[in-house]
């Protein structure tokens, strides 16, 4: 998803290796490996230092995105962390609302935190893959900026742009969100109010068609 000769910034880094892996294989020019604490930044040096690319990996410590400049990179990178943690860190950086720029996240949880902020304020999902890693299952989009807010179906914060990447792992993805909606929807039945109910309701009907129309290649 990271657009070939671009700069990126990679935050919440951890082991800095995605940043190894785009430098090392001519992807990426140039990488800033960020993160929060100090710990991961030193798993990240070590990374850096094992394939002697210091000169073309900048370390940086810093909460989201706040000591990156606009300018230092074109594709941004976050991974592994709660897609409620990525809208908050998304929603104030206000100079990411450039067509220029590229977001590439893959949520570890509620993936439906980030895509309501990418519709709600004019970023679209340009595409969205999923995989399947040591049995756990990932999905990861790329959205960019645009200013337009497109009307979507309710369901849409669930399954993104999902649907439409042809592969068996997508709708495995969608049927685990589609199983995680319906138990979501007994406990609103029983303890939350009828309009959040209704709601979930509706979004989980809307899921399972798409899931049940849903084409995959093998
Ligand atoms: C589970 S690790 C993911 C590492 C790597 N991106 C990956 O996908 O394998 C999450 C990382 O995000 C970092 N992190 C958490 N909150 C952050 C924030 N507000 N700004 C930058 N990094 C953060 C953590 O310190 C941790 O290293």
């Amino acid at each position: 998803m990271v657009r070939q000769g671009n700069t990126v910034a990679d935050i919440g880094t951890d082991h800095a290796y995605l940043p190894a892996f785009l430098v090392l294989n001519s992807i990426s020019p140039k990488a800033l490996a960020c993160d929060v604490r100090k710990g991961p930044l030193n798993n990240a040096l070590k990374t850096v230092e094992q394939y002697g690319i210091n000169d073309k990996i900048t370390l940086r410590l810093s909460d989201g995105f706040d000591e990156i400049e606009p300018f230092e990179a074109q594709d941004f990178i976050m991974c592994g962390m709660g897609g409620t943690l990525m809208e908050e860190l998304v929603s104030r950086t206000d100079w990411l609302k450039d067509s220029s720029k590229r977001l590439i996240v893959q949520p570890q949880s509620h993936a439906e935190d980030i895509r309501r902020y990418f519709i709600e304020n004019g970023f679209e999902i340009l595409f969205e893959d999923a995989c399947i890693d040591s049995g756990k299952i990932y999905c990861a989009m790329a959205a960019e900026y645009t200013g337009c807010i497109k009307e979507r179906p309710v369901s849409y914060i669930y399954t993104g742009e999902l649907p439409k990447c042809r592969k068996p792992e997508a709708k495995l993805f969608l049927k685990n969100i589609l199983s995680r909606l319906i138990t979501k929807l007994e406990a609103e039945r029983l303890h939350g109010t009828s309009e959040k109910a209704e709601y979930i309701k509706k979004v989980t009907s809307e899921t399972e068609e798409i899931i049940n129309e849903m084409q995959t290649d093998c």
